[in-house]
């Protein structure tokens, strides 16, 4: 199949370009420099171009901080952006799919959120990301929405890979003890979505690695009992001790409705998939 990926310097991108590839997709990518989302006529044009049969949007602004102060760069990319890239999609007939995130809820639950709760976003990041699932439903009936979490992988600044390198080095670290999600590994996610474009089935959907989800402390001491790191480096505390520009979830665990209704099979626990990137990790620092 002919598949357009937007945001390709990004690192669920790169792992949806590797998945691509691996089954003999023919790839088109585009890095933010090669296309701006939220340039109505570049996009336009690149489909045009390149007429794929799917639209994988990994492309956002992904600065949950940064969107507090930069609200218009925020929105444009991840509202108009995704607006522009369903209505080019709904153009050419191409499946369009586009990632969001768990934290579209406001973390109050403290159990998994499926797709029968109400998203209440808090902070810019949050909103813009609501807004561009609204702008895509309402522009293409066919488009589908993936909201994943704690997402990590290979080639991008994530919670792992920060926690990894001071771990290493031998720093301490302060972890989370009161906030939880559902960790997701990229290459898991770009498998999903492009068997979610393959299925075409539009709607919500809530892709994250399985299992009953943890904290950042939690996640943390997985990293040390795999990576072979001192436990003690890790100092515990609690998400209202830490003063950060935006608001987040406490508690953003997803689970999905459908996934298993529509014959997915439910994505590898998330120790498993932690302790094979590790590994991978491990391997190539090593070699
Ligand atoms: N990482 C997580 O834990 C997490 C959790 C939930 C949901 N998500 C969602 O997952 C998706 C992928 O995230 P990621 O972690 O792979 O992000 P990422 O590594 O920050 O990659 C995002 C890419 O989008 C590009 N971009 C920004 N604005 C753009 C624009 N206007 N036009 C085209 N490209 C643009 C960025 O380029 P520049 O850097 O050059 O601007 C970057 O290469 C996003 O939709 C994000 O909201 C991520």
């Amino acid at each position: 199949m002919k598949v357009l990926i937007t945001g390709t310097n990004g690192m669920v991108a790169k792992a949806a370009i590797n998945y691509c590839q691996s089954i003999s997709d023919q790839v088109s990518p585009f890095t933010h420099q090669e296309l701006d989302i939220s340039n109505q006529t570049a996009v336009y044009e690149a489909f045009e171009r390149e007429k794929p049969e799917i639209v994988l949007n990994c492309a956002a602004y992904t600065d949950v901080d940064g969107a507090e102060t930069n609200q218009k760069i925020c929105y444009r990319a991840n509202s108009i952006g995704v607006e522009n890239l369903a209505l080019a999609s709904k153009n050419i007939n191409a499946a369009f799919v586009t990632i969001s995130t768990d934290y579209v809820f406001d973390g109050l639950k403290f159990d998994f959120y499926t797709q029968r709760d109400t998203p209440n976003p808090q902070g810019v990041y949050a909103k813009s990301k609501l807004k561009g699932e609204i702008l895509a439903r309402n522009t293409y009936a066919r488009s589908i929405i993936v909201r994943s979490g704690w997402i990590y992988g290979a080639g991008g600044t994530n919670f792992l890979s920060v926690m990894h390198k001071l771990l290493a080095d031998g720093k301490q670290i302060k972890v989370i003890s009161d906030s939880y999600g559902t960790p997701t590994f990229a290459g898991d996610l770009a498998r999903r979505l492009r068997q979610l474009a393959e299925i075409d089935l539009p709607g919500t959907f809530h892709v994250t690695n399985a299992g009953e989800g943890t904290s950042y402390e939690g996640f943390a001491r997985k990293v040390c009992e795999i990576g072979g790191f001192d436990g003690n480096l890790l100092q515990s505390v609690s998400v209202n001790e830490l003063k950060r520009p935006a608001p987040r979830p406490q508690s953003s665990k997803l689970a999905c409705l459908f996934s298993e209704k529509f014959g997915l099979e439910p994505l590898q626990k998330w120790e498993a998939a932690l302790s094979e990137f590790l590994k991978k990790l491990s391997r190539e620092l090593h070699d």
